[in-house]
């Protein structure tokens, strides 16, 4: 019986070459750091639906799902034919548009706290904006950010967000407060340290929930905080924003945050991002027909790709869809469906594991359970961490590859509304037998 690795190299075989390729033009090999898989990625060739096929023609049932920018599955019809229409119209406006107009006012018909939207073109953006919004209202420096939250890899976020810090100045480090996810914690920090600017949170819990928050009680209790410390409250909903209900995770919960940064699902898979919030922060960044405040007070931003005609037009589909076509209900069930298997395949093998997750991401610990309700997880978090080490969410990913499903980061599943019943239990199945796999080679 060929090991996991032998049928890897077999069933990817024509990826080496582009790998090769690959390697003498990107450091690294690779062009985002989470795309670096050992022994090599399987290049992609095209996707459809709940699939993609890569060089050698496997079809592979994605759960990356465009890092999770693709709540509708790949190639949504409408979505495609908003592009292919827009291509034909010009692919820059060069100025203002009926695009960007229309493209707001979709976003803020889900996102009721959106008094003024900007858009950018990555959340990386989104997430320096807000904070520069957030230091231009308050007149303060810091910012407090959570251990392992990630929003993007700008400079003023990366501190402890599971990224490596090589060229980020320690002037900007000594601007950033890393807080325990802990309220009390958070409270002292903000009542002894008098130059903070804003909270930022990622409101499923870091990366993408894989430490999950006790939502929706710790964001309530946040927003309660920096309204009563005079602080600004920013949702990151990179991640969360369009997935967790229609508008996201603050109507879900009924929370009412400053600033909420947005990207992925709101571009309908196309490189597009957006910052919102309150009037009086947004406008900042107006012109005010004042020179002096237009040249040296004002909050700047820039962006040649900002709401781009294409950006908007897909955006616009995506979010029609959500508001009308009962997306995310359908995207939850499936994800439920999935829970449920999961779990059965950690019973069924006599393996200790679990899955779990709200809406439409599943998380999964190999080697640990818990008596979570599996929606919520409530496991201490050093014992994610000492379960879940890069080596075994590696080998995760690498088994269930062979056995035709793609998970992110071997250790979630971003769930969509393309995925069916057949392809649900076809996941199970592959789930199953990748649990056996692993334990044939004494990783379990
Ligand atoms: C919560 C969160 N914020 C921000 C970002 C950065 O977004 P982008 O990759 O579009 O720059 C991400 C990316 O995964 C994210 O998950
Ligand atoms: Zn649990």
């Amino acid at each position: 019986m060929p090991t996991i690795e032998e049928r890897y190299n077999e069933m990817f075989g024509k990826s080496v070459a582009w790998y090769e390729r690959g390697k003498s033009l990107f450091a690294g090999g690779i062009t985002h750091q989470t795309r670096f898989t050992s022994p090599f990625p399987a290049y992609i060739d095209y996707a459809e639906g709940p699939f993609k096929y890569d060089v050698d023609s496997n079809e592979i049932i994605d759960y990356v799902m465009g890092n999770g920018s693709l709540l509708m599955g790949h190639t949504k019809p409408e979505i495609v034919e908003a592009i292919r229409e827009q291509v034909g119209r010009g692919t820059h406006a060069g100025g203002a548009s009926t695009h960007e107009v229309r493209y707001a006012e979709a976003v803020k018909r889900l996102v009721p706290s959106l008094e003024r939207v900007r858009f950018t073109a990555s959340g990386t953006e989104s997430t320096y904006l807000a904070l520069r919004l957030a230091r231009a209202y308050t007149g303060k420096t810091k910012i407090v950010k959570f251990h392992e939250h990630f929003h993007g890899w700008h400079d003023y976020v990366t501190p402890e967000s599971g990224q490596a810090l090589g060229g980020v100045p320690q002037e900007i480090l000594d601007t950033v407060i890393v807080a325990p996810v802990d309220i009390a914690a958070v409270d002292d920090i903000l009542t002894n340290e008098d130059d903070i600017a804003a909270v930022i949170v990622e409101c499923n819990g870091a990366h993408y929930g894989t430490f999950p928050l006790q939502n929706p009680q710790f964001l309530q209790d946040l927003q309660d905080l920096t309204r009563k410390h005079g602080v600004i409250f920013i949702m990151d909903e990179v991640v969360t924003g369009f997935r967790l209900s229609p508008g996201g995770a603050q109507v879900r919960w009924g929370l009412d945050p400053d600033i909420t940064t947005m990207a992925k699902i709101i571009a309908g898979g196309q490189p597009g991002a957006a910052v919102g919030g309150r009037a009086d922060i947004m406008e900042l960044m107006a012109f005010r027909d004042d020179p002096e405040w237009d040249n040296f007070g004002r909050v700047p931003q820039g962006g040649t790709y900002n709401a781009q005609p294409v950006t908007a037009a897909a955006g616009i589909a995506a979010l029609e869809a959500i508001a009308s076509e009962g997306i995310n209900a359908r995207a939850d069930a499936m994800a439920q469906r999935l829970k449920d298997g999961l779990n059965e395949a950690f019973t069924r093998n006599e393996v200790t594991g679990h899955a779990h997750g709200i809406a439409s991401i599943i998380h999964v610990n190999l080697g640990a359970d818990c008596n979570c309700d599996r929606g919520l997880c409530d496991m201490p978090y050093q014992q994610i961490y000492d379960t879940m080490p890069v080596d075994k969410t590696r080998a995760l990913r690498r088994a269930m590859l062979v056995n035709g499903v793609d998970m992110m980061g071997g250790r979630a599943f971003l769930v969509s509304s393309a995925h069916d019943e057949e392809v649900i239990d076809r996941t199970t199945a592959a789930f199953s037998q990748s649990l056996k796999d692993l334990r044939a080679e004494g990783e379990l």
